[in-house]
């Protein structure tokens, strides 16, 4: 690829920050749409990169996204539906119009951004990379609409790269448990990283690094897949004594 046209949602902060600044970093230009306009105006110019103010979950809005990316770059080769948001509220208290917020956003949101850029990426080559989550294989109470979207993003990968073949590589990688605080204004006990088979838990750069390789031409022959990126968190046995 000649300077791909990469388009992060979500980009704004923490992971989907990461991988923006991976794919700058690899030559990319970058695009980033979030919803945040301040954390979406510092993180352009800490980056060096585009963004556009765009909520996911909007049609006209991912229209708007797509036209202006295309007006700018002329082609989109790159497309990381990252953009999320977690409510997690006991199952007795949870609302219609809450469990429809999130699965708007995550799985939605992703299916949007997916449909608008399919003729662009079809014409590119390109790939759709779907940020789901470990909560998609397992969970804890309170995470129905959660749980629920990422579920939802794993199967959206598959169906997308059957509708996208053999042009296009549509997958999937599921973080587990990822640091996205500023270094230093935290500290995980021995508990949270003796859970990980890694002995540490996880950073943005970690999924970032996932995200660059299987967008590129050495996954070539990877294309449906969820990938879970978690340290070995899920793979772990734990005996309480
Ligand atoms: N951090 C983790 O441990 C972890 C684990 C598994 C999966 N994930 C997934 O990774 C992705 C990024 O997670 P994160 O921890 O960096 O989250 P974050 O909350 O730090 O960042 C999410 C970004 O998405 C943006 N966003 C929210 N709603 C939006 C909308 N409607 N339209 C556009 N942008 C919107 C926010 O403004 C924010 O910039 C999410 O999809 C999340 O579910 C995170």
């Amino acid at each position: 690829m000649n300077q791909p046209s990469v388009i992060v949602t979500g980009g704004a902060r923490g992971i989907g920050q990461a991988i923006a600044a991976r794919f700058k970093r690899d030559g990319a230009n970058v695009t980033i749409a979030d919803i945040d306009p301040s954390n979406l105006e510092q993180t352009t110019l800490e980056l060096e990169v585009r963004g556009v103010l765009t909520d996911v979950s909007s049609e006209s809005d991912v229209k708007r996204l797509i036209e202006t990316v295309l007006e700018r770059h002329g082609t989109i080769d790159v497309l990381v539906n990252n953009a999320g948001l977690s409510d997690f509220v006991p199952l007795e208290q949870q609302t219609l119009a809450g469990f429809q917020k999130v699965l708007n956003v995550n799985l939605t949101g992703a299916w949007l951004c997916a449909r608008a850029a399919a003729p662009h990426l079809r014409e590119a080559k390109g790939v759709i990379l779907n940020i789901a989550s470990t909560r998609a294989i397992m969970s804890e109470p309170g995470s129905e609409a959660y749980a629920a979207s990422k579920g939802g993003l794993l199967a959206l990968t598959h169906a997308l790269a059957a509708s996208l073949q053999p042009d296009v590589r549509v997958n999937c990688v599921s973080p587990g448990w990822v640091e996205t605080r500023a270094p230093g204004t935290f500290r995980h006990s021995s508990g949270d990283n003796a859970q990980h088979l890694v002995g540490r838990v996880g950073t943005p750069e970690d999924v970032a690094s996932m995200v660059a390789f299987l967008a590129s031409k050495q996954a070539g022959f990877t294309t449906g897949q969820n990938v879970v990126v978690d340290g070995g968190m899920t793979k772990k046995m734990i005996y309480l004594e």
